[in-house]
């Protein structure tokens, strides 16, 4: 069929709206038309190095199924879905409750660019057009989703739902799933974007102490009022380890870093208490750290993907936390018509708004 989609046709390139071909669900796969779908750093980001061209991004989304492969068993055409990560279902870790490591996880259903056969979803005058993006494609009025990767809402604006696909499930379970604090335990948080903001907010609902550390002011400001006690600019202060490490009688018990940078991560470890943990998870390549101070302290580094999250069990529980009121992520949610898209990532790249969600009209 003939749609719309966002295509970045070259690395860094804008997203530019093109009519293409996206073929028609295979047995294991559905078709979704897009409601809403949100921009995350990791669509920006992937942007700037994909080796795969044209290419259309787009990893949280959500909308409604129009038609299901034969082998689908748990969706139906008419549902509310929100779309997330994909995951094989088979491997250890999948079997194991673990699927955010799934063994196909990161390359082959997320991010290859094509299904696993080699073949792309979209194409444009006969040929080919990289997507399936974590599953999805969801810069695009219509994409191919997985039972994997879909999971089914109800009464929830899309616009609310689409961001839970990623950012807001990747910071509130970094909280929740991974570090699990005790209301009477601190937590600093270096990154006040999208990710960081969820995290901040999920801490605060435990009632733990939040620290949050980010340039932005205007994103200091959305983590105080979220209910952070503090939010320190790193410029503003000499060391910013210290400056946690005082307002924490000590340090924080955790630490959860947004950033990717080695820099920043070094801070965090300077910052933690002893028996403390690390959570890793904003994009980066390399970093140093003192290893002394690791083994002296008896710290835990641990990489993070999507918060550990089974999407099916963790978003209905999000959802039930912002109909209570203790996960507010509407406060991050700046909605943009799909057709302004590559405004929205420039507004999101400046750090002028913090959760551009892409409707379609
Ligand atoms: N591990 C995962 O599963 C996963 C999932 C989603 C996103 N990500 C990644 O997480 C990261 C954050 O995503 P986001 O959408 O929240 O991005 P974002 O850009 O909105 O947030 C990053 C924040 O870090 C702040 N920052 C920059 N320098 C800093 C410093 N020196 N100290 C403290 N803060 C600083 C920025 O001002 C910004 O607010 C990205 O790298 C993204 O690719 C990872
Ligand atoms: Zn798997
Ligand atoms: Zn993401």
């Amino acid at each position: 069929m003939r749609i719309q989609a966002a295509l970045v046709e070259s690395a860094g390139g804008p997203f530019t709206l093109r009519d293409v071909d996206l073929d028609g669900p295979r047995p294991d796969e559905i078709l979704v038309r897009l409601t809403a779908a949100g921009i995350c750093h990791t669509d920006l980001g992937a942007r700037q190095i994909w080796p795969r061209l044209p290419m259309v991004f787009g990893h949280e989304g959500a909308g409604i199924v129009e038609a299901v492969g034969s082998a689908v068993t748990t969706l139906t055409p008419g549902d509310s879905v929100c779309l997330s990560y994909r995951s094989c279902g088979s491997c250890g870790h999948c079997t194991s409750a673990q699927p955010a490591y799934c063994e196909a996880g990161i390359n082959a259903l997320n991010a290859s660019g094509t299904r696993t056969d080699g073949s792309t979803t979209l194409s444009r005058d006969g040929q080919p057009v990289f997507g399936n993006f974590f599953g999805q494609s969801s810069f695009a009025t219509h994409a191919i989703a997985y039972e994997s990767n879909c999971v089914k809402i109800h009464d929830l604006d899309p616009v609310l739902a689409a961001p839970l696909g990623c950012g807001v499930q990747t910071g509130a379970g970094t909280v929740l799933n991974v570090l699990r604090p005790t209301a009477d335990s601190s937590l600093v948080v270096f990154g006040a974007g999208g990710v960081g903001l969820s995290a901040v907010m999920a801490a605060v609902a435990q009632g733990c102490t939040v620290i949050a550390v980010d340039p932005v002011a205007s994103r200091r400001a959305v983590a105080q009022d979220l209910g952070a006690v503090a939010a320190f600019d790193p410029a503003d202060v000499d060391d910013v380890a210290a400056a946690v490490r005082d307002i924490t009688s000590g340090g924080p018990q955790y630490a959860i870093d947004t950033t990717g940078q080695p820099a920043v991560i070094s801070q965090a470890i300077a910052a933690l208490r002893q028996r403390g943990t690390l959570a890793l998870v904003g994009i980066g390549t390399t970093a140093q750290f003192d290893i002394m101070t690791v083994l002296t302290k008896g710290l835990q580094i641990r990489g993070v993907i999507e918060g550990d999250s089974i999407p099916q069990e963790f978003i209905p529980r999000l959802i039930t936390l912002h109909k209570q009121g203790r996960l507010p992520f509407e406060k991050l949610i700046t909605p943009y018509p799909f057709s302004e898209i590559d405004a929205a990532a420039q507004a999101a790249a400046s750090n002028e708004v913090i959760k551009p969600v892409l409707t379609f009209g």
